[in-house]
């Protein structure tokens, strides 16, 4: 299969544990969470912790402004992992990030984009990069995905919504077909609402996009990359059953606390709730499993709800369709 299926760079999501439960699940590859070339070239322990012990598969995205600090630090990142696959973020649309200059701010400077890209390219780096469709008033990201491809880069990532938008709004797919069609010289990624095979099926028809980006949509739901390649195999679905979700629930948690120690509880929380989304009469669990301090408890009180669900379904209740 020629497509390529990826983890979406997550802030706050993406750390080893889950970039890894996502590759064994079925992803090409995972991006990392956005990585400050600030942070990185001044030494900064938790910027440098963020970067992969493996580059395999595993893709730093960086996010700064400066062309000379984000060589330096793809110059870190290679020593540290042996990896020369850089990713930008020219998307973030945060205020503290923008007012900086940072992520989605770049799209307002297609040159030093470019020179961004030019002098990581010319120093023997693969570059991709994550854009968005621009401002409302300034919908440039043709202007800058050309800028990117000129400087070298060999894929460009659009998030199909403006930086206004932040997630509100449908994603714009569209978006992803004009570069393809534009731009026959690089690959194009689409990121935006892919939460179901379904979703990326039309995404990759409609824009015979390159690179699938799933963010969203796998956070609780890793298996979403075995399910999207599965269904472009073979347009098999594959179903994954209360048992398999509660093994992974069970796995996940267990490596987050052998990585982080008991304050991986709190880091977990994101992903308990995202577990038991959609799952029937799961409120009620949500709200107990977050108040959880114990590891034992909280998983006592999720394996307790799954175990219920699982000796009632029998088969049954496939998440989605019903509200949690
Ligand atoms: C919690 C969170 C953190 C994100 N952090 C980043 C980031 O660090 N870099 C980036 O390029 N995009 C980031 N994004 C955007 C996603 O990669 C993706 O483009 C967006 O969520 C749309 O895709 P989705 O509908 O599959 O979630 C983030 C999204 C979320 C929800």
């Amino acid at each position: 299969m020629n497509l390529k299926i990826a983890l979406s760079p997550m802030a706050g999501v993406n750390d080893k544990i889950f970039r890894e439960l996502c590759i064994s699940m079925g992803a090409d590859i995972a991006f990392t969470e956005m990585i400050s070339v600030n942070g990185l070239t001044s030494n900064n322990f938790k910027s440098f912790e963020m970067i992969p012990k493996s580059g395999k598969r595993q893709v730093v995205q960086l996010f700064g402004r400066e062309p000379e600090l984000f060589l330096k630090s793809a110059e870190i990142v290679r020593s540290k992992n042996g990896s020369n696959w850089i990713d930008i973020n020219a998307g973030c649309p945060v205020k503290k990030v923008v007012k900086r200059g940072y992520g989605s701010a770049l799209m307002e400077d297609p040159r030093r984009i470019r020179s961004i890209v030019e002098l990581l390219s010319k120093n023997g780096f693969k570059v991709s990069i994550k854009i968005r469709l621009g401002r409302e008033k300034n919908k440039n990201y043709l202007e800058v995905a050309k800028a990117a491809s000129d400087g070298g880069a060999f894929l460009v990532s659009i998030h199909g919504r403006t930086v206004e938008q932040g997630y509100n709004g449908k994603a714009n797919w569209e978006s992803a077909k004009v570069l393809k069609e534009a731009l026959p010289g690089v690959k194009i990624g689409i990121s935006g609402d892919i939460f179901t095979y379904f979703d990326a099926y039309h995404a990759i028809n409609q824009t015979k996009a390159d690179f699938l980006l799933i963010a969203r949509g796998a956070i609780g739901n890793p298996w979403i990359f075995k399910v999207v390649r599965e269904y472009f195999k073979s347009q098999k679905v594959i179903h994954v059953d209360l048992s398999e979700r509660k093994r992974v629930f069970n796995l996940h948690l267990d490596k987050t606390i052998k990585e982080y120690g008991i304050h991986g509880i709190i880091l977990f929380r994101k992903f308990v709730v995202a577990y038991l989304k959609g799952l029937p009469n799961s409120h009620e669990v949500k709200l107990k499993a977050l108040k959880k301090s114990n590891v034992e408890e909280l998983k006592r009180v999720v394996n307790g709800f799954f175990d219920k669900l699982i000796s009632c379904e029998q088969g049954g209740v496939e998440r989605g369709n019903i509200k949690g």
